[in-house]
């Protein structure tokens, strides 16, 4: 059995740093052998954090109490392993890429059952804390089986990478479901209040000095608005290269001008809004936020707690400190996000209007700060017109329900998935996710 790949050996084969923006290009152009590294380096990040939970979750037994929001560390665990080889190994159509049919019959799995624990589709949320599930040892050993036969497997594709997209599409998806977990994993640790170190930072490089654990979002670069023409912008992406299926076909749309905050509201920008009762004001609020609201009876954001002095503190993974008001504001529902814009007499972007200025930004050389939280838009998730489902028709089709899209990126998500174009999707009353928004002039 081949060992995974270190740190060193993976600098190693990617001598360039790339910057977040190319990353995510380069993953979801990834040839062969870019893909080989990709996954060793999911891989470790993943297994990073399965250390954090170790020491937090280990002593009682890999127990968390139950939440909607959560999965079960083991059970998770395994589902990582099991998309894989369920996409990969066990899938006899797998070069045929988003043109698989996904309901052909399927290899067995070298693990006994493995359809009846993890497949995400079949196993209820609620169920997955009532599965006898294997213990770490036996998922960790799956994980790792079914990632020497991927390995194999992708050993023998072609790799002249424009022309094997569909050869490389479901190791593509796979890199980029397995970073997802990466973050839910992160989520995970903050909502139960444990530390995980440094097991979001890349690897430093030989020789390079120790940087400090990235645990929360960054204080923003910049501030202001910009004035963006009026346009008619395409949306989404050509079908080069890995493609989600809620991206595709592209959309054109007619973008009235507008005007755009270049970063994310910060607390110093959201906090007087608390402090002058935002909370106990239903005018502020959209009828189902001020239920949420009520429901909850939450006067702040989740995590934010005021100390004997009036001053602000946040829970960073377990620990309190003082807020910074120079970050963004994080674990914010969509409804919280939408009360202060009707408070401010703002407004949420369009996930178009987020998209069109993300996009552009670097050529026009202008400055939009993102990628350090998630941004809630006023666009609930639809498909594009000529939709249609890629082969793990679960991925996006179930969840055209009226929920928000949610753009841009967090500083806990893989730099391979920080693209312009994502988009991401949550019910609105979620606050566990680290996520804040940016506004629009009215
Ligand atoms: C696209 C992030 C909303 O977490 O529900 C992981 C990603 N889908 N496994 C989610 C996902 C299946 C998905 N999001
Ligand atoms: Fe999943």
């Amino acid at each position: 059995m081949l060992p995974p790949m270190n740190s060193r050996e993976i600098s190693a084969l990617s001598p360039n740093p790339l910057t977040a923006l190319d990353e995510a290009h380069q993953a979801r152009h990834a040839d062969r052998d870019a893909l080989r590294v990709a996954l060793a380096a999911t891989r470790a990040r993943l297994m990073r954090l399965w250390d954090a939970y170790r020491a937090a979750l280990a002593a009682d037994g890999w127990q968390v109490r139950y939440l909607p929001e959560l999965n079960p560390p083991l059970w998770e665990l395994g589902h990582v392993a099991w998309f894989e080889e369920f996409w990969i190994a066990r899938n006899p159509l797998r070069a045929l890429g988003s043109m698989a049919d996904p309901d052909a019959a399927r290899a067995a799995s070298c693990l006994p059952r493995a359809d009846a624990l993890y497949h995400s589709s079949l196993v209820p949320h609620a169920r997955r804390w009532h599965l006898s599930l294997p213990d770490e040892r036996s998922t960790l050993n799956y994980a790792n089986e079914v990632r020497q036969r991927t390995l194999r497997l992708l050993a023998q594709t072609p790799n002249t990478d424009a022309d094997a997209d569909a050869e490389l599409y479901f190791y593509r998806l796979v890199l980029h479901h397995e970073d997802m977990h990466g973050e839910a994993w992160a989520n995970t640790a903050q909502t139960l209040g444990f530390a995980i170190g440094h097991a979001l930072n890349e690897p430093i490089p030989a020789g390079e000095a120790a940087v400090d654990a990235i645990d929360q979002p960054k204080s923003v670069a910049v501030n202001g608005t910009w004035c963006m023409p009026a346009q008619r912008w395409l949306a989404g992406s050509t079908e080069v290269g890995f493609v989600f299926d809620n991206e595709v076909p592209a959309l054109a749309i007619e973008l009235p001008a507008y005007e755009i905050d270049r970063a994310p509201v910060t607390w110093g920008q959201y906090l007087p809004f608390i402090e002058a009762g935002g909370y106990d004001d239903a005018r502020w609020w959209t009828a189902p936020g001020w239920a949420w609201r009520q429901r909850h009876g939450l006067a702040r954001p989740r995590h934010l707690s005021r100390d004997e002095l009036g001053g602000w503190q946040r829970a960073v993974f377990g620990r309190w400190q003082a807020v910074d008001p120079q970050t963004p504001v994080v674990h914010l529902t969509a409804h919280e996000a939408q009360a202060w814009c009707q408070w401010a007499g703002r407004r949420l972007p369009t996930e178009f209007e987020w998209e069109a200025a993300a996009v552009s930004s670097a050529a026009a050389h202008e400055p939009f700060d993102w990628g350090q939280v998630w941004e809630w838009t006023a666009s609930a998730f639809e498909p594009y017109a000529g939709f249609r489902a890629h082969p793990y028709a679960d991925y996006s089709a179930p969840w055209f329900d009226g929920r928000p899209v949610l753009r841009g990126a967090s500083f806990a998500t893989s730099a391979r998935l920080k693209h312009p174009r994502y988009r991401n999707y949550f019910p609105a009353d979620r606050n566990d996710l680290f996520a804040g928004f940016r506004t629009c002039t009215l």
